[in-house]
């Protein structure tokens, strides 16, 4: 510890001394000034609060913002600055999230000149860096300090600052740091007196370091993680490390803790360490450490018959570790907890615990609409209770360390988690060599990977350290997958941009085909896509099938969706939200940006689970249920550890009409913290007996019905006196783009289907009050594939209360509807349809009997049922295609309510699910343009008054 803090301090004589140099945030030699070294989360976060040693220093601090380091305040930090006309910020926060400079959303290239080490040159003009070159955010607080706390060791504790900071105390300059999403801690105790201290940090929003935090996302700035003055007895707990491996036959676990513990004082010093697992201590052994010291002392626990943890079974053993003084005096304890686990290939299977267990998982970026990069601990929790109700059993941060509280929940609630290292240089092309071999970027990419090891060794959750996302190749890479290998033998390691640096093979965003064939080829590794399934709007088509290519292969690891939340943001101002609809780039003005790019979650920016969250609840579900011919239902169980008769199985049989549905559920016995008694984990649905369409009336005319028709449209009908049809009911084979048709060329390629082609409608009038529809598709020459078959309808505006018995209660596609169960649903049309962050098409459901609409009053007209001779999907909106094709920023632009668009069709283009840049909808969920299609319904006035 003494030798870093001198090798820190020469440094630090180096740098300001040298003041013709470049800036320490242009130099990529200079990582940090003065920090102490990484360490272990030496307290589990959800006790921060009653720790004694911990001062928390959130809250409103004073703050000054300056577009470029030229018009920052220089000398703000010296005791004598009046501060007192400055704004207050909140800490943790970002400052664009406050109303202070611009969010970029930018993906693959850099929001600043790449330049290398230069995060300054001069850009194009329009762009947002031109103006606000590199900005700076000056922060001020107080904080009072006793002279019991002076008497001891004080260090200065910062979560995640972005991109780089310096910190002074009382007018004098203690540090340095940068590796924005790693903690930056100093040592303060020299700087600080008894009574109010002065702590001034000043943050760049860029520095050489950005040119490693290249990652797809808002680019942000400022103090957004906790800071926290620890107030520690001058002898302490440095850090410490525990391993619990099983044994081959997992009869026992050794547990080893490595305690590091450090002499900040004056004089020599005898302690006591003190492990505690389970209630059980280790004997008590004096140790004598010098001033200036560090010793490390090594625990051994042989763990008989342990408890193994896993997501499944999240065992832990609480754990804790203190030190006595001589007189067996309590000076310091911490508590935390450790699971035992093996993580291993074995050839070319992943298993965790011996068994070859699958990673259903996910990514998530560190996102809140309100805050920015700061994600508070209900949100966290939110978002892992919403994971594990979705079956999702792996999470990959990223692309860089979270907040350490997000990994003790993985602890207690079970979720493997691939943490990542801060490392992406997208920006010089995935897999580069400029950053992976330039030898002056070699301690920035080896930091990166030390301070993430360091940090969150202790939990239990991570079972794979990722060297970063889409960065270099070269030394830089071997370098910090050395770093990784050295520091931890019980996890592996990660990498995507060469399996070299990896223990899987990393393939993303295959098709499902394409991933079964790079396993069959891949014979060395265990495969995982570390990114597959791209949720980005109405997407996560062919989910099944990914999962149908998995399980049939032990190699293949498992796969995580890209991703978890949407990365919308409100308009703040200072102190304030002004707008609750969720921005995206280009939205603040940025410049460049990459527009919605960013909007590819499974959940909305307020953790509103849009529709495919379902499928995926469903995919990744742990049973899969299968019905015999006779009746027999048989569990196919996805899980390693958990039998299924942990659950309590329960079905119901349900007729709707002629049609009699089985529905199978297996629930929690017990509460969770994730979940209460009875939540369904697994469940399906079979058809007993199948629904009886209506048949062809026999006698196809007779009625009276107050209609005109002219050729195939029909573009009136009065019924008791009102005209429902505000658009004539035609054949209309078009429907608009969703995001990933949108970047594969869809409307392009399909523009014909504009306008109807090789139809012919037949309408019969059955009876007053009802019209039999009939329509033929005959391809009379090569047609392109058809968005969709069938007819629209536009209804008064007034139309908007539905019922319908068909799948549902959320929006489902052919490619994605196997979580949506049949049944009856009622609805108002807001529900109906689906509210993307970017206008798109939206509110499909999928095998519809019959459907009802019905205006708020019968004073507007009379409840209409649309019923079909064989399923039907039907879409319903309260604007028009027209309105989504002329692609619309938010919904906010969308006129509605002058009419209620209705789609009746016999099938519709599947919303498509491998990626958002060109993959199409796989071919069994298109429609063949060149075959004849044949469909009809029967559209009625029901008399039964309204819904
Ligand atoms: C991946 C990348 C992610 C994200 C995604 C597209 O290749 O790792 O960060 O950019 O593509 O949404
Ligand atoms: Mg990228």
């Amino acid at each position: 510890m003494r030798k870093d803090c001198l090798l820190a301090f020469g440094l630090w004589l180096l740098t300001f001394g040298a003041s013709a140099q470049a800036p320490d945030w242009e130099n990529p030699a200079v990582l940090g000034i003065n920090k102490l070294p990484y360490h272990a989360t030496l307290q589990l976060p959800s006790k921060w609060k009653e720790c004694k040693e911990i001062v928390s220093l959130d809250g409103e601090w004073l703050f000054h913002w300056s577009p470029k380091p030229e018009n920052r305040p220089v000398d703000f930090y010296r005791e004598d600055y009046d501060v007192s006309g400055w704004d207050k910020i909140a800490v943790p926060g970002n400052w664009q999230t406050q109303g202070y400079g611009t969010p970029i959303y930018i993906n693959i290239n850099y929001p600043f000149v790449r330049n290398r080490p230069s995060v300054t040159t001069e850009p194009p003009k329009d762009w947002t860096a031109y103006e606000n070159r590199n900005p700076v955010g000056s922060y001020v607080t107080f904080v009072d300090v006793t002279k019991e706390m002076l008497a001891k060791n004080l260090i200065l504790h910062f979560g995640g600052v972005h991109s780089a900071m310096y910190l002074w105390i009382n007018g004098q300059r203690v540090g340095y740091s940068q590796n924005s999403m790693s903690p930056a801690e100093f040592d303060v105790s020299k700087y600080m007196h008894v009574g109010k201290n002065k702590l001034a940090v000043e943050v760049y929003r860029w520095c050489d370091g950005s040119y490693l935090e290249d990652q797809d996302m808002w680019r942000l700035s400022g103090i957004f993680r906790e800071v926290q003055l620890w107030v520690r007895p001058l002898v302490h707990i440095a850090d410490y490390r525990v391993t619990a491996i099983p044994n081959d036959d997992y009869s026992q676990a050794e547990v080893q803790a490595v305690v590091s513990i450090c002499n900040t004082g004056k004089k020599k010093a005898t302690v006591c360490p003190v492990v505690m697992i389970d209630d059980l201590s280790a004997d008590k052994t004096e140790l004598q450490i010098n001033a200036g010291d560090t010793t490390n002392y090594v625990f051994h626990y042989t763990l008989k018959n342990p408890r193994l943890w896993s997501a499944e079974k999240p065992n832990l053993y609480p754990f804790s570790v203190e030190l006595e003084d001589n007189k067996g005096n309590t000076i310091e304890h911490f508590d935390y907890h450790f699971g035992v686990k093996k993580v291993e290939c074995v050839g070319e299977v992943f298993k965790i615990n011996g068994k070859n267990v699958k990673l259903r998982g996910v990514n998530r970026h560190d996102h809140h609409p309100r805050t920015g990069r700061y994600v508070d601990d209900a949100t966290y929790e939110q978002d892992l209770r919403l994971m594990k109700q979705a079956n999702i059993n792996f999470l990959r941060t990223s692309h860089y360390p979270d907040r350490e509280y997000l990994y003790e929940l993985c602890d207690r609630w079970g979720i493997y988690v691939m943490d990542e290292a801060n490392q992406e240089s997208h920006g010089y092309g995935y897999a580069n060599q400029e950053m992976g071999e330039d030898p002056a970027w070699k301690d920035a990419h080896v930091d990166r990977a030390e301070s993430l090891v360091k940090r969150d060794y202790n939990h239990p959750c991570v079972i794979l350290w990722s060297l970063g996302n889409e960065g270099g190749i070269g030394p830089n890479i071997q370098a910090m997958y050395d770093t990784v290998v050295a520091l931890d033998s019980t996890r592996l390691p990660f990498y995507d941009c060469h399996p070299r640096y990896s223990a899987l093979h990393d393939f993303g965003y295959p098709t499902p085909d394409i991933l079964k064939t790079e396993a069959e080829k891949e014979t060395e590794k265990p495969l995982i896509a570390r990114e597959y399934a791209h949720a980005m709007g109405n997407s996560m088509g062919n989910f099944q099938e990914y999962w149908d290519v998995i399980y049939a292969d032990s190699s293949i690891a498992g796969a995580a969706i890209w991703d978890w939340v949407d990365q919308g943001l409100y308009r703040s101002g200072k102190g304030e939200v002004k707008s609750e609809e969720f921005l995206y780039g280009g939205d603040f003005g940025d410049q460049p940006n990459d527009g919605n790019f960013n909007i590819n979650g499974l959940v909305a920016p307020d953790r509103k689970p849009h529709p495919h969250y379902y499928e995926v609840q469903y995919v990744y579900q742990p049973l899969t249920f299968k019905r015999d011919n006779d009746g027999t239902i048989r569990i196919i169980n996805r899980d390693s550890f958990t039998d299924p008769s942990e659950y309590d199985m329960t079905c119901d049989t349900v007729s709707f009409g002629s049609e009699r549905l089985l529905n199978v559920y297996a629930r929690l016995k017990e509460d969770k913290p994730w979940a209460e008694k009875g939540f369904v984990v697994a469940r399906e649905q079979f058809v007993l007996q199948p629904y009886e369409y209506p048949s062809l009336p026999a006698k196809k005319s007779g009625g009276k019905a107050e209609v005109t028709i002219n050729g195939n449209t029909l573009s009136s009908w009065i019924v008791d006196g009102h005209e429902v049809l505000q658009g004539p009911l035609e054949p209309y084979f078009w429907k608009p783009e969703n995001d990933n048709q949108r970047a594969a060329g869809f409307a392009r390629r399909v523009a014909e289907w504009k306008e109807v082609k090789d139809v012919t409608v037949n309408y019969t009038i059955i009876n007053d009050s009802s019209i039999l529809v009939e329509m033929d598709y005959q391809p009379t020459t090569d047609r392109p594939i058809i968005p969709k078959v069938g007819m629209r309808m536009r209804l008064p505006a007034d139309y908007t209360h539905i019922r319908y018995y068909g799948r549902g209660p959320w929006e489902n596609y052919p490619d994605r509807k196997r979580s949506a169960f049949l049944s009856e649903y009622e609805m108002p049309l807001s529900d109906y349809e689906t509210e993307y962050i970017r206008p798109q098409d939206n509110s499909n459901r999928c095998d519809i009997r019959w459907f009802e609409i019905s205006p708020q009053t019968s004073a507007v007209g009379p409840r209409l049922r649309i019923a079909g001779l064989q399923p039907l999907c039907i879409r319903a909106w309260d604007y028009g295609e027209e309105d989504l094709d002329a692609a619309p920023r938010h919904p906010q632009d969308l006129q509605r309510g002058r009419f209620v668009n209705l789609n009746i069709d016999l099938n519709i283009h599947g919303v498509g699910g491998v990626d958002t840049w060109g993959q199409r909808t796989l071919p069994q969920y298109t429609i063949n343009g060149n075959q004849p299609y044949h469909y009809a319904f029967i559209i009625m006035k029901c008399n039964s008054g309204h819904i």
